[in-house]
């Protein structure tokens, strides 16, 4: 056993390995501002240790699929490579949610779309390659990838990614905090227009199955009404509340609500059903709440999408600073002989831990937990329940 003492592992998963010399570096899934980052950290700690990385192009089609891949497909990254990345949103490496390697899309002899699992492949083309381990930075179905893999004998460590702050056994991902950040200046700068037009602003916000990012950007936007997929709403308690906050001269509300909330018995806003490949498309409650509430409360109103801008521009300061330290800590971690793990932020150290904890799990916000009750003590109705006395909001 050789653990780094830098790291805290809550796992057991460090074993005795032969040394490393060439590592993988790869982003899957969507991207968010804090990738750039990891990359710069990975490839300097690993050159430091005298390792040679190689970059693999969109997630693991740069591996399964390099044809499809703009410029090389694998490329050797050197310090001079990731200078002055580290502040840029985005991925050098770029990233599909499109390549999958346990269910890979491609058509069967009759035509009909197939999902192929391709993960033996992909660990005999890092074989190929020499490469001896994979550094793989993504959400929850990369994790569960880089388990896979790991299943295989490869030696694997991840690194947490998403905006949408929904994977388990990390306090933080790297790009939730810039993503909220961005929502809130979105909220703060709707306040006035929504004042001024005594109007209702419906912002729709990303997330998934999760309402992190809804919850945060609407207590720290001062939002009037939080809808999460984790309190299923009616559109009666909504009301309810804007017509409490009219009777006490409030003209207008905020309302955010995440991409996943759905009604108390009825569905999510689904754009685009799961194909070969690729998982649901979520969108469109905004503009639903938006008819609805119109309707619910006579008043005018509007929606507005956030979207794909909660993934955009720069990395917060946070972010930053997560970003590397997940990035040396893959590099300290494969140096220490772990694999199977994924690095974690914890309470005070960045930990390992198993990925088969995190693969195919979503966290989602506790009901119980305290931002929740916070959010109620400030008078912000979640749609889960008729407005208290005094519960206006200002
Ligand atoms: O997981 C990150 C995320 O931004 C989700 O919040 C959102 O549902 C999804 O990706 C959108 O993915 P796409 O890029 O395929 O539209």
């Amino acid at each position: 056993m050789s653990a780094h003492p830098q790291l805290k592992s809550t796992s057991g998963a460090q074993a005795e390995a032969a040394p490393v010399r060439r590592i993988g570096l790869l982003t899957g899934g969507g991207d968010a501002p804090g990738l750039n980052g990891v990359i710069r950290a990975v490839v300097l700690a690993a050159t430091r240790l005298g390792w040679e990385c190689h970059g693999i192009r969109d997630g693991f089609n740069g591996l399964l699929a390099p044809e499809t891949c703009i410029g090389p497909p694998v490329q050797r990254l050197g310090a001079v490579d990731v200078h002055a990345i580290g502040h840029l949103g985005g991925t050098i490496l770029g990233t599909t949610n499109r390549g999958n390697p346990l269910r890979y899309p491609g058509r069967g002899a009759d035509g009909a779309p197939v999902e192929t699992d391709r993960s033996g492949e992909v660990v005999a083309l890092c074989r190929a390659r020499g490469l001896d381990a994979l550094v793989v930075v993504g959400g929850d179905g990369s994790m569960g990838i880089a388990q896979a893999l790991h299943a295989q004998g490869l030696r694997v460590v991840g690194v947490p990614k998403t905006i949408d702050n929904d994977l388990d056994r990390t306090f933080s991902t790297f790009g939730f905090d810039t993503a909220v950040g961005f929502a809130t200046d979105c909220i703060d700068r709707l306040h006035t227009t929504a004042h001024s037009q005594h109007r209702v602003m419906v912002v729709e916000v990303m997330g998934r199955y999760a309402g992190w990012i809804a919850l945060h950007a609407g207590i720290a936007g001062g939002a009037h009404v939080i809808l999460l997929p984790e309190l299923p709403y009616r559109v009666e308690a909504i009301a309810a509340a804007i017509a409490q906050r009219e009777a006490a001269g409030h003209h207008h509300a905020i309302v955010v609500v995440a991409e996943g909330a759905q009604p108390v018995g009825g569905e999510r806003a689904v754009q685009a059903g799961a194909e070969a490949g690729r998982a649901e498309r979520l969108g469109g409650i905004g503009a639903r709440l938006e008819a609805e509430l119109a309707a619910a409360t006579g008043k005018e109103c509007r929606s507005v999408v956030l979207g794909h801008l909660l993934r955009g521009g720069s990395p917060s300061g946070f972010d930053r600073v997560i970003a590397a330290r997940f990035g040396a800590a893959a590099v300290r971690a494969l140096a220490a002989g772990a694999s199977g793990v994924m690095v974690a932020l914890g309470p005070e150290a960045i930990e390992l831990v198993p990925l088969r904890e995190v693969a195919g799990r979503t966290r989602t916000v506790p009901a119980a937990g305290d931002t929740i009750a916070t959010a109620r003590e400030l008078g912000i109705c979640l749609g889960d329940e008729a407005p208290g006395a005094g519960a206006t909001g200002v």
